[in-house]
């Protein structure tokens, strides 16, 4: 298999590039206009709706992306984002709603709020939610401000001043944790890829203000000593944290109250399908549970005598995290989605999910090393060690043959990691298309896999230079 995209250099754009005119509209200007801001040309191309519509579709295919292929970049968790929730977010009353719109003109849109949150604290087992928080990130940040004004509250702001995170952690987790004024404590994992209890219980202190982990982990392994874990966080004072980046591994079958979070994020475009973005725009709403209702960001949609209301009343909230109620657009997808799906649906999500990461770690098994073994649940981490070839250049393997590359050299206790969530959006053929990719790669002549990508719009790229020399704009 093999596809080839639109190239820079074709025809087509070179000329688009070359042949642009200029037109003077100098003569037309106000007069009341200074004289510094006037231009004296303005380089606007000539040319017809026809070439520019050639123009603009050959760049849209240049890329790559959900609609386009298979994306499975474990942890990211790229999956199918559904046409008819997109078809909801474009009705006009929707679409075009004014963030200042009167609470009376805008009931509907506050109902959806309203049920949405109403439906990730059934799913999660929280409290309360605010739907604020414009990432998964950000409702880490989130939930890092409310436990530090709520030790801040309790006059313990200075004691309370570490946070735990286990050594599989997506980074995100220590940035937020130092973002909120933390320090950060790794603890390290065990040979089953789990947190070492022993190491947690070593580490935590009256200095302890949370324990902030993802379950399952980052390699896909369930943390199957959660509740002893929440035991030892609870009688220590500190609060138990739950990234929800990997919930679409437990939808219906448990849930962070279950096993005891005091505070759970939700990536909404990662688990309800909503669409990415490049680091956002998504949502990551916030849940907690017990006295931490009064911190939430504001506001929170209220159901009062019969109307929707936007309450702001909470005592000790942090305030604003978030223009407005957040990204509207998002949370009405995910709304979507979820009712689409029902309890039942979701929890066939999840079981897809963890049903395809299996068949195909089983079947790659042989070619590539799986650490620590065992059943996975939404994600695989594999190490291409055994193959002799990196995991980089597994990787533009890949894409020459027209998937996504894994997530790879993440998490960073696997050595040469690829690591893989093809979600349950993948079908069979698709998965075995991939492994069959995977398993040749591993026998291709290294000089070859050096050369790699040549199918792509962009060859390869020096990841050095990429990383050290950032150039952002142009
Ligand atoms: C485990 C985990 N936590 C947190 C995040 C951050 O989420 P977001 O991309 O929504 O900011 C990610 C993102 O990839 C993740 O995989």
């Amino acid at each position: 298999m093999g596809f080839r995209q639109a190239r820079y250099d074709e025809p087509f754009i070179r000329d688009y590039h070359s042949g642009s005119t200029f037109f003077s509209r100098h003569e037309d200007l106000p007069d009341w206009l200074p004289k510094e801001l006037r231009r004296e040309t303005v380089p606007i191309p000539d040319v017809s709706e026809y070439d520019v519509i050639k123009h603009f579709t050959r760049l849209s295919q240049m890329n790559f992306s959900v609609d386009t292929g298979l994306y499975p970049l474990g942890s990211c968790t790229m999956k199918f984002n559904p046409k008819y929730a997109d078809k909801i977010a474009a009705i006009p009353e929707f679409s075009e709603l004014h963030p200042q719109t009167d609470e009376p003109m805008m009931q509907g849109s506050l109902q959806i709020m309203y049920e949405l949150q109403e439906m990730l604290k059934a799913i999660s087992h929280m409290d309360e939610v605010s739907l604020q928080p414009l990432a998964g990130a950000q409702g880490e940040f989130t939930g890092i401000r409310i436990i530090k004004k709520f030790f801040e509250n309790a006059g313990k702001a200075d004691v309370r001043d570490e946070i735990l995170i286990p050594d599989s952690a997506h980074g995100t987790n220590p940035a937020s944790a130092a973002m909120g004024g933390f320090k950060t404590v790794e603890i390290p994992s065990n040979e089953n890829g789990t947190v070492d209890v022993d190491a947690l219980k070593a580490a935590i202190s009256e200095r302890t203000a949370a324990f902030m982990i993802t379950n399952p982990n980052t390699l896909g392994i369930f943390e199957g000593r959660i509740e002893e874990i929440a035991r030892i966080i609870h009688d220590a004072g500190a609060f138990l944290y739950y990234d929800g980046a990997n919930f679409n591994a437990i939808l219906g079958k448990t849930a962070p109250g279950k096993m005891g979070f005091d505070i759970t994020h939700f990536n909404l475009h990662k688990t309800f399908a909503t669409p990415h973005g490049g680091g956002g725009p998504g949502a990551g709403p916030v849940g907690v549970r017990g006295e931490l209702k009064e911190y939430l960001p504001s506001p929170i949609v209220r159901l009062r005598d019969g109307n929707y209301v936007l309450d702001y009343s909470m005592k000790h909230s942090i305030g604003k995290i978030a223009g407005f109620y957040g990204n509207f657009g998002v949370l009405l997808r995910a709304w979507a989605y979820i009712k689409r799906n029902g309890s039942d649906g979701l929890k066939e999500v999840s079981e897809s999910a963890v049903l395809n990461t299996n068949y195909l770690t089983k079947r790659i098994a042989g070619t590539y090393e799986v650490p620590n073994g065992g059943v996975k649940k939404h994600e695989v981490a594999v190490s291409s060690e055994k193959t002799g070839r990196r995991a980089l250049d597994i990787a533009k393997y890949l894409l020459d043959m027209g998937f996504h590359s894994p997530t790879i050299y993440f998490p960073l206790t696997v050595h040469e990691a690829l690591m893989i969530e093809v979600t349950e959006s993948a079908s069979k053929a698709e998965i075995d298309a991939y492994v069959d990719a995977m398993i040749n790669a591993a026998s291709e002549p290294i000089e070859n896999l050096k050369q790699m990508p040549k199918n792509t719009s962009v060859g390869r790229v020096d990841e050095v230079k990429a990383a050290r020399d950032l150039k952002l704009k142009w």
